[in-house]
């Protein structure tokens, strides 16, 4: 077991250089014990070759069933993948589209979610279509009365990030679920802004689809994720994307003699049909220990103290006239806080000088954005706002 973590401290951090970190919605630095899961296997190739993949067949099923248990799923529901992107374009691909269905994608996501739908379209002949955010970001209610009017004029699928990368605005998804099924589409979820720090309830609230890279919210390394798909939102793929490992019996033909190597073996029911070949292992043993830490924590208590920690960060910044994006709505807040800068200078400005003052943070589409996670303590923010003040004196 590792070290048991502790909200507000970074002791298992011992080599991270900021001294305020708060990017982990770009990439999170990982954990001692996540880097020495990572390590561990390896040296376990290292050691013994051929004979560690079986040990990582075993971790794959115990990573799998972590992440079904923070996704509140069934674990047979549950692929592992190696990023977010990989499982947008498989999904994408493999859905059963008649020609001129309609796809509704929405303006300013992250491209991961936009992109292979487009491409998917340009194979498949249906028609996608980009929605405008800003009704959603008015208020919830408002969005989704504005995706009931789309919804009403035909559509087979919706594809929305759980947590807009921009400006923090959290999609209220079982809503979106429940409006989509009233009119016979489909959710898909990009929830890598939001797994490992919002408490989840994928089959309850009946989302259809979700895919999530575990570089950022879940602390682990890039090269792994999940993606998850409900039953029956499984059965609308066909597996085009399959490959050795997507069979029954995958792997008799290199234990059991001559005569199995088959290329007609059933393909697997369900979403595990993703997992056609080997695995980054290092990725996902790191997973499995970034995944215990979270476990540990609880997502209910991670949020609770990011938002707590978001709130006196929205507060300073205000009170040095930055403009925030957060929403106003209780229901639409994840852990990005996004804002605009006083004055003329460029964010990429502000990021720099901030940087030299030991404040870590990004600059997605022209907004400087912060993203603190667990090990960030709340005691840390007046430091940061000192950090600031010193920024717009250079900035001035
Ligand atoms: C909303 C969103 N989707 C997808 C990605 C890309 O994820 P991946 O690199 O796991 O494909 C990012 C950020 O990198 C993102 O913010």
């Amino acid at each position: 077991m590792p070290p048991s973590p502790a909200l507000g401290d970074r002791a298992l951090f011992p080599d991270l250089a900021p001294r305020f970190y708060l990017n982990h919605g770009g990439i999170s630095p990982p954990s001692r014990p996540v880097l020495e899961a990572a390590q561990a296997v390896s040296d376990d190739f290292a050691r013994h070759g051929a004979v560690a993949f079986v040990r990582c067949l075993t971790q794959a099923e115990r990573v799998r069933a972590l992440a079904a248990r923070l996704l509140q799923v069934p674990a047979e529901h549950v692929a592992l993948a190696p990023n977010t992107t990989r499982s947008v374009s498989d999904i994408a691909l493999c859905f059963r589209w008649n020609p001129g269905d309609r796809v509704l994608l929405f303006e300013g996501e992250f491209p991961s979610n936009v992109l292979p739908w487009l491409q998917a379209a340009r194979l498949h002949r249906i028609e996608p279509r980009l929605l405008s955010l800003a009704p959603f970001h008015r208020s919830h209610d408002e969005g989704l009365a504005s995706l009931e009017r789309e919804l009403k004029a035909g559509a087979r699928l919706v594809a929305v990030s759980a947590v807009q990368f921009q400006t923090g605005l959290r999609m209220p998804l079982q809503a979106m679920a429940q409006l989509c099924h009233r009119h016979g589409a489909r959710l898909f979820v990009d929830a890598v802004q939001a797994v490992g720090l919002l408490p989840l309830a994928l089959a309850s609230w009946g989302v259809d689809y979700l895919a999530a890279g575990s570089h950022k919210w879940m602390m682990g390394l890039p090269g792994a994720g999940v993606v998850y798909a409900s039953p029956e939102a499984a059965a609308d793929l066909d597996p085009w994307t399959a490959g050795w490992l997507s069979t029954s019996d995958a792997t008799r033909f290199l234990f059991e003699g001559e005569g199995h190597l088959r290329y007609d073996r059933p393909i697997v029911p369900g979403i595990r049909f993703l997992e056609g070949g080997n695995w980054s292992t290092s990725s996902v043993a790191a997973l499995e220990v970034a995944l215990s830490l979270i476990d540990a924590l609880t997502t209910d208590s991670i949020f609770t103290h990011v938002s707590a920690y978001l709130d006196l960060l929205e507060g300073g910044l205000g009170e040095r006239g930055f403009r925030s994006e957060r929403s106003r709505e209780e229901e639409g807040r994840s852990g990005i806080l996004s804002v605009r800068p006083p004055g003329g200078r460029a964010v990429a400005e502000w990021a720099a000088a901030l940087g030299e003052r030991g404040v870590a943070c990004a600059t997605p589409d022209g907004r400087l954005r912060f993203t603190p996670h667990w090990p960030n303590a709340l005691g840390e923010v007046p430091s940061v706002l000192d950090a600031v003040d010193e920024a717009r004196g250079l900035l001035a």
